[in-house]
């Protein structure tokens, strides 16, 4: 395939895989695609072994890594606050609310060796405001140390060190948006390529389906290439963003059921039987509204009699611990936790029904891009 996306990275597929897991960011990007490692929750060591590895797998072929500095958090006008201070701003009830739910829950204090682990709530082993510019200049740094072709920013427009070094660098910089005003905002700020995500999608999203989003947000941009992502898991999706006038396109979702994911095996066997009714935007994650598998967890927190999640990063300090307790325990059947377990996904869960390695879901992806196509055009010339 040939389009501004394909000529952009030297890659043979317009298709980008958004994963926090670098085997499929590597499988992608041997299938012909171009993997992009999700490295908001990485601490500096693990981002720096992963992206050593994903080196050596992938040889001359291109991959990305994307952070997150939002733009508007608790504290970002003072540059961030650091854990104690977060901690502070955290009310008892609301302490109070999640030891209740793990009561009730009958959840599991975590072992004494428990050695921490990744999270957004802090525990990366950096002391600096969880999601914010300081947390994740060291692994800007990192990223830019190793070969990455793209580094992405989600949550508003990249700041402006981080667009300048990118391209000291050379390398390309590209941004998630939900509306077209952020996407014009994105490409004033000097970002090279916009993913225009859809409320479809998993993760945080906005309220504009895809189908809406893609042809404004490309209308908006003028010349710079543009990623169709939300709710695309399939071929016949992916010719509809590219009709909708996108170079090619942006998927997260659908690699979390894929035999390569380390999604915990509880919440992959929940996807794998889910329907796309089954997900909600929530803030109860994040602080911000994000798109997940409905389960005990997010019920919890959209009872009007209980109390509303804090905003970000609040919500993430306060919760990280009891989401660990949760994985832990949830491979015990029949538990508590494991009616609790959920993750970050999309409406494409629904589609999602069986575990095939990634590189297959690329192709096909392909296979049924080339049928969609071929039965349009057979539909136009009548
Ligand atoms: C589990 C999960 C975690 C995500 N985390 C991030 C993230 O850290 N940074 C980011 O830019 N996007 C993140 N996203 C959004 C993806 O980059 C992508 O835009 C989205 O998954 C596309 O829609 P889809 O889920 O329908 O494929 C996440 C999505 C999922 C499913």
């Amino acid at each position: 395939m040939k389009t501004p996306i394909t000529e952009l990275f030297g890659i043979d597929i317009p298709i980008l895989a958004f994963s926090h897991c670098r085997v499929v960011v590597a499988e992608v990007t041997k299938a012909g695609g171009m993997g992009v490692l999700g490295a908001v929750a990485h601490s500096a060591d693990a981002l720096e072994i992963d992206l050593a590895w994903i080196e050596e797998e992938v040889g001359d072929r291109p991959f990305g890594v994307d952070l997150i500095v939002p733009a508007k958090y608790a504290g970002s006008d003072e540059g961030g606050l650091n854990l104690d201070q977060l901690r502070q701003l955290i009310p008892p009830t609301h302490v109070e609310y999640v030891d209740d739910i793990l009561r009730r829950y009958d959840v599991p204090p975590l072992p004494d060796d428990d050695g921490g682990g990744r999270g957004l709530g802090g525990g990366s082993g950096s002391d600096a405001a969880p999601m914010s510019a300081d947390s994740q200049a060291p692994n800007l740094d990192i990223a830019l140390a190793h070969r990455s072709a793209l580094i992405v920013n989600a949550l508003g427009p990249p700041p402006q060190h981080m667009v300048d070094r990118v391209k000291e660098e050379g390398r390309l910089i590209g941004a998630l948006a939900g509306k077209a005003q952020h996407a014009e905002r994105h490409v004033n700020a000097g970002v090279d390529v916009i993913i225009a995500q859809g409320s479809e999608a998993g993760g945080h999203t906005g309220e504009i389906g895809t189908m809406v989003l893609i042809p404004e947000i490309v209308d908006a941009v003028g010349s710079t290439p543009v990623l169709g992502a939300g709710g695309i898991g399939r071929g016949r999706q992916m010719a509809a963003a590219m009709a909708l006038g996108a170079s090619g396109i942006w998927c997260g979702s659908v690699w979390l059921t894929t035999e390569e994911a380390e999604t915990h095996p509880v919440v992959k066997d929940k996807f794998l039987a889910a329907t796309s009714s089954d997900t909600i935007r929530s803030r109860s994650r994040t602080g911000k509204h994000a798109r997940q598998l409905k389960s005990a967890w997010t019920e919890e927190w959209e009872n009007p009699e209980t109390p509303m999640p804090l905003g970000m990063p609040m919500q993430p300090v306060l919760i990280n611990d009891a989401i660990r307790r949760i994985d832990r325990a949830a491979h015990n059947e029949g538990s508590g936790a494991e009616q609790l377990a959920n993750y970050f996904v999309g409406q494409i869960v629904g589609n999602m029904n069986k575990s095939k390695p990634s590189a297959q879901v690329v192709f096909d992806m392909v296979d049924e891009f080339i049928d969609a196509v071929h039965s349009l055009n057979v539909q136009l010339e009548g």
